[in-house]
């Protein structure tokens, strides 16, 4: 953490002072100089990888490694990864295949209506020197096939942090996911959610190994503190964190507007505060400048690379433990940070938005 805030702060106060002439003074050790710490992470900024698209970054687009490997030299630790996004909620295990993922798409550039994955999925997680959280489906409804995965992943993985049992559950009704037939609810969700972790959790005789949450509207409806008022000790032990999605979208210069960065954190107070109260972390899972890929106008641009660094400052003040920057279909992403054909921001810098 130290080296990373360092260096990040370092960049956004001369940043700072050139706009308006603000300065402060770095304290050179923490918890000195009156301020406020957050409980962060060594290495708060991390990856999320689109599921299906997963094992492409990993063995096709070789500046996944590069970037990967300059941000651990920069902070000392591999960044944090996290598996998952919506294609997590239409593959189910296949304990026969060889293949990481099979599916067919009829353009490179959509994600897939389903597919499968094997166990070498989580070998190839395994390989990575961070942490990983990987996402698994509930949509499907499908929970023995759910914990087969499970297993797989945790007999794999020792660099696995985290399992999330869906993603963006909200959604289910109108992606037709079979869970929600009938009727949806954030409390139906919430009791699903824990029977869920009840199960998986059970199953794997692992406490705190479920990500929860992992919702992308906006709390209080949907999000940690409503969640956690539906929880007994039994399912609390197997939670290992709460997660939330987020995109505040709008234009570059809303994105670069820090008090626009504050009210859009702030939104999320109240929730980080009910997960520290449970003793667990609160963390975004997924996020990214605006939802579903980007836009082409906003996210590949410097501005958008500004919003980038004063928001995950601002994040962990926020006692946001890690923030994962979602990477969705390889070659139609504009807000990802690389792709096969290059670094994204490096784009937007020579070339504007
Ligand atoms: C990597 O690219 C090759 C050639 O396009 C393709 O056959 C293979 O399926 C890709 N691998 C993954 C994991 O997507
Ligand atoms: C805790 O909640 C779960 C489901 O949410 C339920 O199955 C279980 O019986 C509850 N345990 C106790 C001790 O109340
Ligand atoms: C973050 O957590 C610290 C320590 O628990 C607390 O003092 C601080 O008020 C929190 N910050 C915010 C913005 O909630």
């Amino acid at each position: 953490m130290a080296p990373f805030f360092r260096h990040v702060i370092a960049t956004f106060v001369g940043v700072t002072c050139t706009a308006s002439a603000v300065t402060f003074t770095i304290p050179s050790q923490a918890h000195t100089g009156n301020y406020q710490y957050a409980p962060v992470d060594p290495a708060p900024v991390g990856i999320s990888f689109e599921f299906f698209a997963f094992p492409s970054y990993l063995t096709n687009v070789t500046a996944t490694t590069t970037c990967l490997s300059n941000w651990r030299d920069l902070t000392g630790v591999w960044p944090p990864i996290r598996i998952g996004g919506t294609t997590q909620d239409r593959a189910l295990y296949d304990a026969q295949t060889s293949a990481y993922v099979v599916y067919t798409v009829a353009n490179p550039a959509d994600a897939p209506a389903s597919l499968t994955f094997g166990s070498s999925f989580m070998t190839l997680a395994a390989k990575y020197g961070g942490s990983v959280v990987v996402g698994l489906n509930r949509g499907k409804n499908n929970i023995q096939n759910t914990i087969s995965a499970a297993k797989a992943a945790v007999s794999a993985m020792g660099n696995l942090l985290a399992i999330e049992l869906g993603n963006e559950p909200e959604y289910y009704p109108s992606n037709g996911q079979p869970i929600a037939a009938g009727s949806w609810t954030p409390a139906i969700d919430a009791a699903s959610q824990n029977n869920w972790a009840l199960s998986v959790g059970s199953a794997l005789n692992r406490r705190d190994i479920i990500q929860a949450g992992n919702s992308n509207d906006s709390p209080p409806k949907w999000g940690a503190a409503e969640l956690i008022a539906t929880q007994n000790a039994t399912v609390k032990q197997y939670i290992h964190d709460y997660a939330h999605h987020n995109y505040p979208g709008g234009t570059i210069t809303s994105l670069m507007s820090h008090s626009g960065i504050s009210r859009n954190l702030h939104v999320f107070d109240a929730d980080v505060a009910a997960a520290l109260k449970e003793g667990k972390q609160y963390i975004f899972g997924e996020t990214n400048s605006v939802s579903g890929g980007g836009a082409a106008s906003v996210s590949p641009s410097f501005g958008a690379a500004l919003w980038t660094m004063d928001y995950v400052v601002r994040a962990a003040y926020s006692n946001i433990s890690r923030t994962y920057f979602h990477h969705g279909t390889v070659g139609n992403c504009q807000y990802c940070f690389w792709g096969r054909n290059g670094i994204h921001g490096k784009r937007g810098v020579s070339h504007g938005p």
